[in-house]
């Protein structure tokens, strides 16, 4: 593994062994334990988007792992001006040890992988966010000890995250069922993808799509970039949303996830979401630990 673009890319021992370092590294840091394999290390983060979550858990992560972390947003690098990506990789690679970018294009992303000679790491584009996925299925393995015979449901937007948990989800043996629009479905890639896969189920009925599952996730109905069409995916999106209804064909013990930022009242019920609150901010934290594990194994040298 020489980077992270895509779930599409590691196997499902690649996957299992980032989740069994995410586990030790977060056993170490809540013993107190100091692990730094990354001392002296500096890793670049391009943002083309905004950031909560992957700003602050890779910045703290680095830190936590003995390096340094530098915020690079393209508003200020020339890469916004127009300077080509395989030039700005070549240049960062002189520099850096590691690269973490948000942004729009996938493509852009692979082209920065290929020209740069240090480990590129996703941090979400519009096709996928594979550091979220990974923490998801870091929590999921926490609260239900393993992935076998679960069912995973996803309700709402065929987006980054439904890409990114279609695969990460069959890649690691779950059932994935979706309840998405016809006119918002997932990437064509991904799909064709899964429709190989056994467990695999793509339906319009939300409560089909929820019956019997383990967990239950959602997100935003207009993702970044998508502002200009909230309005229209407003209206798209009434009633594909987890509510309680939504809760009582699910299993009983069924956890909920959401990568937030939220939007209470629309893909999400207030309820629902501060009943499984714990879950929630637990698969917020697990990206730090996640990613520390994605950047241990990268960018660790002999
Ligand atoms: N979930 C997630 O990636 O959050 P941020 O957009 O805040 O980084
Ligand atoms: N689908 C959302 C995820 C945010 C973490 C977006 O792309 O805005």
């Amino acid at each position: 593994m020489k980077d992270l673009l895509k779930l599409l890319d590691l196997s499902r021992d690649e996957i299992i062994r980032i989740l069994d370092v995410a586990y030790d590294l977060k056993t170490k840091q809540k013993k107190g334990i100091e692990f730094q394999p990354l001392k002296g290390q500096t890793l670049g983060m391009i943002f083309e988007k905004s950031s909560t979550r992957t700003r602050v858990s890779f910045e703290v992560g680095m830190y936590q792992l003995g390096g340094t972390a530098l915020f690079l947003s393209a508003r200020d690098l020339q890469i916004g001006r127009g300077e080509p990506v395989q030039d700005t990789a070549r240049v960062l690679s002189r520099y850096l040890d590691g690269i973490m970018i948000r942004t729009y294009s996938q493509e852009e992303v692979e082209e920065l992988a290929k020209y740069a000679d240090i480990p590129v790491i996703n941090g979400l584009t519009d096709f996928c966010h594979p550091c979220q996925v990974l923490a998801d299925l870091e929590t999921i393995r926490e609260y239900k000890g393993g992935f076998n015979g679960l069912k995973m449901a996803y309700i709402g937007d065929g987006n980054n995250m439904a890409n990114s948990l279609i695969v990460g989800g069959l890649k690691v043996g779950m059932q994935v069922s979706c309840a998405i629009p016809k006119d918002y479905y997932p990437s064509p890639e991904v799909l064709a993808w899964a429709e190989k896969q056994p467990g695999f189920q793509i339906t319009q009925n939300v409560m089909e799509a929820a019956e019997g599952a383990d967990v239950l996730f959602t997100d935003v109905w207009a993702s970044m970039g998508m502002e200009g069409e909230a309005e229209k995916r407003a209206r798209a999106f009434q009633g594909w949303q987890i509510n309680r209804d939504v809760m009582l064909v699910a299993k009983k013990d069924a956890m909920v996830q959401h990568c937030l930022p939220a939007h209470r009242g629309e893909e999400i019920t207030e309820e629902v979401f501060e009943a499984h609150a714990n879950e929630i901010f637990d698969e917020a934290e697990n990206r730090l630990h996640a990613q520390k594990a994605v950047m241990t194994i990268l960018m660790e040298k002999e």
